[in-house]
């Protein structure tokens, strides 16, 4: 079975469309972000585990399903991982939040680190690693690398983004296959400077309005 979800809900599939839109202004676009990102989270803990608990309606007593006290951490790829965080927080709000700094050079393409601080007990947690955008796939692999350092278990992360595209989602599916791939769109291909088509161009640029 594959592990790329390609989330095709209408609702999903429509907000995005409005996202791609060179016309939609940074608040729109932050807004629109973080509602997708609810409908991608709703997805990415369809599989948290659950236990019973007893409980009392005002009728009577019941075993009901809660979810296992499940240790998350969401670890967006700044900057524009930063844009999935509350929608995340939305669904999980007790999660820890660890960040991890990232930009890709313009000339050579390859992603540098500049910052990274996650909970002490990053290697307990699940992780849900957010970015907007998974392009040739660096800075979501430097990303996996970095945590894996720090003994985090391949098979307990999971990644979200908006738009991947098929250079992307083959490198991560190489390096590191036991990670679950969610995303909003799957995109056509990466033009020659490594944006993705049609795409949205560049989420932290739109998201925080430094274009
Ligand atoms: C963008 C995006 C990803 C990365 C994807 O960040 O948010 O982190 O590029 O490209 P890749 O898959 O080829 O590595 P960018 O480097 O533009 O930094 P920013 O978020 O600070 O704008
Ligand atoms: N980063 C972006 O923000 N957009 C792309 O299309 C590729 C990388």
């Amino acid at each position: 079975m594959s592990n790329l979800h390609i989330i095709d809900h209408p609702l999903v599939q429509h907000k995005m469309a409005m996202l791609r839109d060179k016309d939609l202004g940074t608040k729109d676009f932050r807004d629109l972000v973080n509602e997708i990102t609810m409908f991608l989270g709703y997805e990415v803990t369809r599989d948290l585990p659950q236990e019973e608990v007893e409980i009392e309606t005002p009728l009577m007593k019941t075993t009901q399903k809660v979810i296992a006290g499940k240790k998350l951490a969401i670890a967006p790829i700044l900057r524009a991982g930063l844009g999935m965080v509350d929608g995340m927080l939305m669904l999980m709000p007790a999660a820890k939040v660890g960040h991890i700094g990232m930009y890709r050079d313009h000339e050579s393409l390859e992603p540098q680190e500049y910052f990274f601080k996650m909970p002490n007990d990053i290697s307990e947690r699940q992780v849900i690693v957010v970015d907007p955008m998974l392009a040739t796939g660096g800075s979501a692999m430097m990303a996996f690398d970095s945590l894996v350092k720090r003994g985090v278990d391949p098979k307990q992360i999971k990644f979200v983004c908006l738009v991947s595209c098929p250079e992307g989602v083959k490198a991560l599916q190489e390096n590191y296959p036991d990670i679950e791939i969610y995303t909003a769109a799957l995109d056509e291909k990466l033009n020659e400077d490594a944006y993705i088509l049609p795409g949205l161009g560049d989420a932290g640029d739109r998201l925080f309005g430094t274009l």
